[in-house]
């Protein structure tokens, strides 16, 4: 069944037209990688996905619902399936560890200190951190600080999660660290998993399908021995990363 379809997305900031006719189903348990260039709008998709953007023309259902035409009350009940790992770490600086993940927990739930602690601990060790609840962001390096991003995420126990480029600006072997984890906690939690990257070797190594996003659309989908065989000029420019061929820079 699918969890997530997405149907004819449009979405335009002035002049720039940036999703142009998106269409695209995640099935239920299933991880999907979403590739493409700088600026092609992916960021822009997976805020539309959690209700923080409208679309101009378009809808997008969960489990069948459509989130577009929901009332802000029912969308913010919606909104409680979901997870949101967002480009950059994103703590907030001036909180530490525990209530960085703590915050979350706070406006959704209506848990007590302890049940709060126990949370915040078991998922900060799902992620292989320990003893770092009083640590402030600026003491972690970059690939704990993507942890504790991604910690965050499992606290609320989603059942989707949003993860946007979650392995760039770190060196290869922390990247990979991040994308066997992904699979671990797709795997633990059963969740469905929409992740955003330009990291081909991530992507080949969490993906059950890719989807290409190129000039407002989905190009291609298919599954990573199918978008590794392709006969798509374009993907397969991205794919080897080759500034030649038909890619446009605009
Ligand atoms: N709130 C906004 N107002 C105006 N323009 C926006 C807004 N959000 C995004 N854009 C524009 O939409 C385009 C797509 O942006 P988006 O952040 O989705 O790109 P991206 O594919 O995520 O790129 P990157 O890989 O660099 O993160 C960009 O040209 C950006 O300037
Ligand atoms: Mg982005």
């Amino acid at each position: 069944m699918n969890h997530i379809e997405i149907v004819n997305l449009h979405k335009s900031f002035g002049e720039k037209k940036v999703l142009r006719g998106v269409n695209l189903t995640v099935k239920r348990g299933e991880t999907f990688v979403v590739i493409g260039g700088s600026g092609t709008g992916k960021s822009v998709l997976m805020k539309h996905i959690v209700g923080l953007i409208k679309p101009d023309k378009g809808d997008i259902f969960v489990d069948g619902e459509s989130i577009v035409k929901m009332s802000k009350k029912e969308l913010l009940k919606k909104m409680r399936k979901f997870a949101y790992v967002f480009q950059g770490a994103a703590l907030f600086d001036s909180l530490n560890i525990r209530e960085n993940i703590a915050f979350g927990l706070r406006r959704f739930f209506d848990y007590s200190e302890d049940e709060i602690s126990n949370i915040v601990r078991e998922s900060l060790e799902s992620v292989g951190l320990f003893d770092v609840e009083q640590k402030m962001p600026s003491e972690l390096s970059g690939g704990m600080k993507k942890r504790v991003g991604l910690a965050r995420a499992i606290a609320l126990k989603p059942e989707i999660i949003l993860y946007d480029e979650p392995t760039t600006g770190l060196d290869p072997v922390m990247s990979d660290a991040i994308s066997r984890l992904i699979n671990q906690i797709s795997e633990k939690y059963r969740v469905t998993s929409i992740v955003i990257t330009h990291d081909m070797k991530s992507a080949f190594t969490i993906a059950d399908r890719i989807g290409m996003l190129y000039q407002g659309e989905i190009i291609e989908t298919g599954t990573v021995e199918e978008i590794k065989n392709t006969s798509n000029l374009i993907l397969k420019q991205f794919i080897e990363g080759s500034s030649e061929g038909p890619i446009q820079f605009i």
